[in-house]
């Protein structure tokens, strides 16, 4: 990275984007890899406004399954997670991690300028009063909300397709504050989280870390390849013994 060579001493604005790569090592399926989880569902029926219309018990039960999930002691933060944490925690200058994860291993790492852009498993959000309350255990379509009482509004709270992702001015001003853009374990499949190495690469130096080129790699000034466990712990290393 080539941030302190701008003739510029000041430690460099970070945006950390991941995505369901970050969580693979965790015991999470990714979305479009071999065995991810739309090679076994169909997005129309279970993330878009439309199926939960249609079909609203198929799609509380394929979130209570991934909410299932998140309560087996086994699926823990990872090395990954945690070098964020520890990234966040030390870092002398501005610091933004966005997640297209729904999962909550980034806050039980520690992470807390965290914004889940495309929501959260763990909470559920009324229709009616539009209150966004926890929601740990299983869903039904009967489920009343505990903020106004009304049975069978409650959504997961998670952006389907169609929807408009979170916090999405937060991110665009710590995009234009940023100096370094890092993208981890994402396909760059999904807009607009996929955009975002085109809005900030003109001005900020930019690093992918994933398994395998993402569909924009050749966006970044660097791309590095492997797994998440290995290289974000060895990325932080390498920023905390420059700027820390
Ligand atoms: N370490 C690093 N990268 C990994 C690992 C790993 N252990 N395992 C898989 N990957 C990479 C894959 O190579 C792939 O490029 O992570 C990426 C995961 O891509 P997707 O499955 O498409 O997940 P993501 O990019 O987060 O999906 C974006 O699409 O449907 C949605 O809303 C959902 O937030 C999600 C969005």
């Amino acid at each position: 990275m080539d941030a302190d060579l701008r003739g510029d001493m000041k430690p460099p604005n970070i945006v950390i984007l991941t995505g369901a790569g970050i969580s693979q090592e965790s015991g999470l399926h990714t979305f479009r890899d071999g065995d991810g989880l739309w090679a076994k569902h169909r997005i129309e029926d279970v993330a878009t406004p439309e199926g939960f219309a249609r079909n609203p018990a198929l799609v509380q039960g394929f979130y209570n399954a991934r909410r299932a999930q998140l309560r087996d002691p086994a699926v823990q933060p990872n090395a990954a997670h945690q070098a964020l944490a520890e990234l966040e925690a030390h870092w002398p200058g501005e610091f933004l991690l966005v997640t297209q994860n729904i999962d909550n291993l980034h806050d039980r790492a520690g992470s807390s300028r965290l914004i889940h852009m495309h929501g959260e498993l763990a909470k559920a959000r009324c229709l009616r009063c539009h209150a966004v309350t926890v929601a740990d255990g299983d869903l039904t379509p009967e489920s009343a909300c505990p903020e106004c009482g009304a049975a069978g509004k409650l959504r997961p709270h998670v952006v389907w397709f169609g929807e408009m992702p979170l916090q999405m001015e937060r991110i665009g001003a710590a995009l234009d504050a940023c100096d370094l853009f890092v993208s981890i374990g994402t396909s760059g499949a999904v807009y607009p989280a996929a955009g975002f190495v085109q809005e900030v690469r003109h001005r900020a130096d930019t690093l992918e870390l994933n398994l395998e080129p993402s569909e924009g790699s050749h966006l970044f000034d660097e791309a590095r390849h492997g797994h998440a466990t290995q290289l974000v712990p060895g990325f932080v290393r390498e920023m905390l013994a420059k700027w820390g």
